[in-house]
This record gives structure tokens, C-alpha cells and sequence, in this order.
């Protein structure tokens, strides 16, 4: 609601030219040092997708914290999305471009198992990349993707084009 995103909103630097010169870069530090926050949005994420979900797919690295504490209250496995070389033995690969260069996720094969209906969280949607990628990942294992939870999505970017095949849920929108 209206109220968890103000409370969001009050949490957040916005950092300019950072990591590169026109990207404003959205700090979550202060989220995560609410504990009360984190607990609210992750119920919030977590009421969004209630009963549709059997796993959650956390996306490394800022996707970790919410989806871990999401995973929790609905009493399901988490599965971690990792960057390449991570993770030991065969693993599922999907490539993407970002908002600043261009990287992987991978999960161990197996992790997702085939009819599991996953919930995928991350912290922030830009460009829609970064989920757009995960949400492949998930089909690529013969799961299902239930959702794409985040903490911020940033409306300007347009984002949610890429994501139309899929519902979203974004705790705080920024124009
Ligand atoms: C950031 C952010 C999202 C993604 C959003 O991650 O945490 O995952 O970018 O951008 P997009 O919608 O344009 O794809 P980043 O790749 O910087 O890595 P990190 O989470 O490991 O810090
Ligand atoms: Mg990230």
C-alpha cells in the first residue's frame, strides 16, 4: 500500500552517477537497516502471490536479503540465481544485457524442479533485464514462473514491456 511505499521511499538514497555517469543508483542500504521494513515488504510480496507459489528464486546479489526472508514466512525452498563461476557442477546459464554491461545468471541444474511454480525476487526492475533473464531460467528448467517480486521498480525505464508475459509486483514505484 500507499504507506509501505512512502516508508520505502523515506529508505532510499538516490545516488547520482553511480557506478557510471547517467545512472542514478538507488541505495537500499537504509531498507535493510529496518528490520520492521524488511518484514513489511517481504509480507507484502509474499500476500501478492499467496497459495501460487512453491519456490522462490532469489537474484544475486541484491535479490538475496528479501528473497530469503519471502522464502520464510511462505515456508519454501529458496534457490539462489547466481552470477557465472559460482556454483559447482551443471548448471542453467542465461545471458543479459543491463543497464551497465552485460552478465549471466546461473542456477544449479536440478534446483528448479520441473512443475514448480516460483516466485522471483530481486531489489530493484530498470530496464527489465535482470528478471526478464531470470524469468527465462526458471522456463528453462521446466518451472513455472508465478511472479517477479521487487522492491522498486523504476518506471521511467519501461521495464514491464519486456516483462508482459508475467505479473509483476513492485512494493514502491519511482517516476
Ligand atoms: C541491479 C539490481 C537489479 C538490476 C536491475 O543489479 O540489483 O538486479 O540491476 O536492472 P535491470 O532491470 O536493468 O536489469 P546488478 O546487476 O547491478 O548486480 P547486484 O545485484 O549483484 O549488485
Ligand atoms: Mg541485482
Amino acid at each position: 500500500g500507499g504507506d509501505l511505499a512512502d516508508r520505502i521511499a523515506a529508505c532510499t538514497r538516490v545516488v547520482p552517477d553511480f557506478p557510471t555517469a547517467g545512472v542514478s543508483f538507488q541505495d537500499l542500504g537504509p531498507v535493510y537497516a529496518d528490520a520492521t521494513l524488511v518484514r513489511d515488504t517481504a509480507a507484502a510480496m509474499h500476500r501478492a502471490f499467496q497459495g501460487r507459489f512453491d519456490s522462490v528464486l532469489a537474484l544475486e546479489a541484491r535479490g538475496f536479503p528479501l528473497g530469503a526472508v519471502v522464502a520464510q514466512r511462505a515456508g519454501t525452498p529458496l534457490v539462489l540465481a547466481r552470477k557465472p563461476g559460482k556454483l559447482p557442477g551443471t548448471v542453467d546459464s542465461v545471458q543479459y544485457g543491463l543497464e551497465y554491461g552485460s552478465d549471466r545468471l546461473e542456477t544449479q541444474s536440478g534446483a528448479l524442479t520441473p512443475g514448480a511454480h516460483v516466485l522471483v525476487v530481486d531489489d530493484v526492475l530498470a530496464t527489465g533485464g535482470t528478471l526478464e533473464a531470470a524469468a527465462r531460467l526458471v522456463e528453462r528448467s521446466g518451472a513455472r514462473v508465478s511472479g517477479l517480486a521487487t522492491v522498486l521498480e523504476l518506471t521511467a525505464l519501461g521495464g514491464r514491456e519486456k516483462l508482459a508475459a508475467h505479473e509483476v509486483f513492485a512494493a514502491r514505484h519511482v517516476t
